[in-house]
């Protein structure tokens, strides 16, 4: 029986549940010291005076870091590439300049934590104070084009300001969406050790362990042999934990310094401000549409903030490039401007989850606008070659999602007419919207191991961060071979393992996924070719072909031999294949891969109390071939989870005057909790898709977290006639 397609329960999952699985902090190493970060208060400006002698006297204190004291880091080489991967180019404790509130002024190492943390709190700074530059609607106006980091930053096709004119029907909106942090539930932990010799050891609580030591040997130039990165267990990334920190460097110097080693935890405040957050965005979008909703062009433009020293982009308008065809052309574009903040990064589905809001409200709006059902409107404006390359989709089941989705949600019964329907005091709501998702072709590396006993072992430098990364290798492993997927063990997250990409961009199945399949037909190939001519061989003279994989070992017609057997009779302990996955670019390939999906939302609102209920959602994917459909339904759990969030709790708001994220912890920003999730339908409407990867799959992780907003507000809009374009929907906008 195949492996692949079924609803396999978590490699890891007794190991997790019950406190086995060891994650960075608990990793036990002798002789470890504590770290302790001091803050900046304020926001811009500089430190006069840093006075640390108090510290330094505490009990318990090994070392008081300042800028005045800090080993010099290299400065980090713009602009952002996969060899660099800096969370911020800024590196802390170099000098007096202060850039952004939660910025550290100083370092305390001490034998325990509460010692560091205490000390701490005895350092004295007088600052030099000036008025930060926060983001709001009129600091947007001085917004400018930014160098590219990803994609084009500006976008024209066709004729885009002739199709705004000729349409017979016209949408120009702005929407906003919030500042958000990433609030894993495990906290940022980083742990580092230098031996006698030199070579140094992270434990980190990353998504990227290659990313990470390669970073580090730049920044500290060092030799990346001399540097091993260890990341078993991650518990959530949503890519707060992409990238490097400051908190990592500080902790590997001061290690370095003091010759012990070094642990750094965030509390939960400080992830706040060391660590990356989603930037807030004004988008403006106008789509124009004939009489039937045909639409004849889209301009859409964002705008969001990022550090004083890094141009982040957040590439929200990318969401109308590729989702819907516009007859006379599709124009985007994006600004950003300076801030007194951290920089901002990659924040579960990036870009697309915030463009969707606007690009998925106006279509609503159109649709109520020229008069036609939200769900015909998209079908209407469906398109099977991409508008911005203009290249075929691989795959694109957008028709299926949405007509399957609604049949099963049952949309048809829906009156469109805003507050028409009813239950008792609640007013109800229905709301659709649809998706597309990026998709990354990476290379990546594994090794599979076929061991004496007749089980498997695959490794690879790839990350488990909370997605099943463990369970669905130990699938595509399992078929390649003809073993039952309990018979495969899986190593990950380790640099001494081969070289994989990061856990980011919904990339793991369908690239390091693929490094795992090579590796293992590679491997299967081997043990094929000492069934026919090696010791003993049993199919001799047969052809390769016809030997099949399957119980445990090969077959040949009705002929068969395990593989134990068949490593014993070579007398060999292993049989070792490599994968080496090295696509060609997406966007340099003949199609367009991208992933698509149709959500459909109800909510209860009451109206006298301004609240919104989830009732019931559906989701509705194309993510191309599913390998492990728990696993697949447990992401999409977790995407429209982090959606409901995202329409209706999650903001992180800022002290205008300050300049300084107001609310850190869960009790001020809030995310929702189980009485705020109803029962969640899942349907997968894809198919195989070559082009996307040798599995069969496309990204699903966050596909899932994108456009679950809109369809919400959407939702609210038809319950109660309230157009809410300002992200979170919160009591006082409803009221
Ligand atoms: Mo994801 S935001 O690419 O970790």
């Amino acid at each position: 029986m195949s492996a692949v397609g079924q609803p396999i329960t978590r490699l890891e999952g007794r190991l997790k549940v019950t406190g086995g699985a060891q994650y960075t902090a608990d990793v036990p190493l002798t002789g470890a010291l504590h770290g302790a970060i001091v803050h900046s208060p304020i926001a811009n400006g500089r430190t006069i005076s840093i006075d640390t002698a108090a510290a330094e006297r505490a009990p318990g204190v090994m070392a008081v870091f300042t800028y005045r004291n800090m080993p010099r880091i290299r400065p980090i080489q713009k602009p952002w590439v996969h060899l660099h991967p800096y969370g911020q180019s800024y590196l802390v404790l170099q000098d007096d300049q202060i850039h952004y509130a939660g910025q550290p002024v100083a370092l305390v190492v001490a034998d325990r934590l509460d010692q560091a943390a205490y000390a701490g709190t005895l350092i004295t700074v007088q600052y030099d104070v000036k008025p930060p530059v926060v983001f709001n609607a009129e600091t947007a106006l001085g917004a400018f084009d930014p160098p590219q980091f990803l994609w084009p930053v500006n976008s024209s096709v066709g004729n885009p300001a002739r199709g705004l004119t000729d349409g017979a029907v016209r949408i120009e909106r702005v929407y906003t969406t919030a500042d958000r942090h990433h609030n894993q539930m495990e906290p940022h932990a980083t742990v580092s050790t230098w031996d006698a010799r030199g070579h140094l050891t992270i434990f980190e609580a990353c998504q990227g362990v290659f990313a990470l030591r390669d970073f580090v040997s730049i920044a500290l130039e060092i030799p990346p042999e001399k540097v091993t990165v260890i990341s078993r267990y991650v518990g959530g990334g949503f890519g707060g934990k992409a990238y490097v920190w400051p908190h990592t460097l500080l902790a590997i110097v001061a290690a370095r310094v003091i010759q012990r080693p070094v642990r750094i935890q965030l509390t939960r405040a400080q992830m706040y401000s060391m660590a990356g957050h989603q930037p807030a965005t004004i988008q403006t979008i106008t789509l124009a549409a004939d009489n039937t909703g045909k639409l004849t062009g889209i301009r859409h433009d964002s705008v969001s903030p990022t550090s004083v020293f890094d141009d982040y982009i957040e590439y929200a308008a990318n969401a109308s490039r590729s989702l819907w065809g516009a007859s006379g052309g599709i124009s985007t574009g994006h600004k950003i401007l300076y801030t007194n903040r951290n920089t901002p990064t990659a924040m579960r589905a990036p870009h697309e989850a915030l463009g969707h809001v606007a690009t998925e409200i106006a279509m609503d709006e159109l649709a109520y606008a020229v008069g036609v059902d939200p769900v015909a409107l998209r079908l209407l404006n469906d398109t099977l070659l991409d508008p911005y390359t203009g290249r075929p989709f691989s795959t694109r089941a957008m028709r299926r999602c949405l007509t399957e989705g609604a049949q099963r949600f049952g949309w048809n019964d829906r009156n469109p007419v805003p507050r028409s329907m009813r239950d008792g005091r609640y007013l109800i709501g229905q709301g659709v919207a649809g998706a597309i998702y990026t998709h990354w072709r990476w290379p990546s590396k594994a090794r599979v191991v076929l061991r004496s006993d007749g089980s498997a072992l695959v490794e690879s430098g790839m990350q488990e961060i909370g997605c099943g990364t463990y369970t669905v290798m130990r699938q595509v492993a399992a078929d390649a071979l003809g073993l039952p997927a309990d018979k495969v063990d899986v190593h990950l997250g380790d640099t001494r393992l081969p070289a994989s990409h990061s856990a980011i961009g919904s990339t793991t199945m369908s690239n390091a996924g693929a490094g795992v399949l090579l590796a293992a037909n590679a491997v299967r190939d081997k043990a094929i070719a000492l069934a026919l001519t090696g010791r003993d061989a049993p199919f001799a003279g047969a052809t390769a072909n016809d030997v099949l994989s399957v119980n445990g070992g090969l077959a040949l017609g009705r002929q068969t031999i395990t593989y134990s057997d068949l490593l014993a009779r070579n007398r060999l302990k292993v049989l070792i294949g490599d994968g080496n996955y090295d696509p060609v670019e997406e966007a340099k390939g003949p199609t367009a891969i991208f992933s698509f999906s149709a959500l459909f939302a109800e909510v209860q609102v009451d109206e006298e109390l301004g609240l919104v209920r989830l009732s019931r959602f559906l989701g509705a994917y194309d993510a191309g071939r599913i390998i492990n459909p728990r696993t697949a339904r447990s992401q999409a759990i977790g995407g429209i989870i982090w959606g409901v969030g995202q329409a209706l709790l999650e903001q992180s708001e800022t002290d205008p005057v300050m300049g300084r994220f107001l609310h850190r912890n869960y009790s001020g920003y809030l995310v929702p909790s189980n009485a705020d999730i109803p029962e969640l339908e899942i349907i997968f409407a894809g198919e195989f898709d070559p082009e996307a990867s040798p599995l069969g799959t496309k990204g699903m992780g966050e596909l899932t977290a994108v456009a679950v907003a809109p369809a919400i507000v959407n939702a609210v809009y038809h319950a109660t006639g309230k157009r809410i374009r300002d992200l979170p929907v919160t009591v006082e906008k409803l009221l």
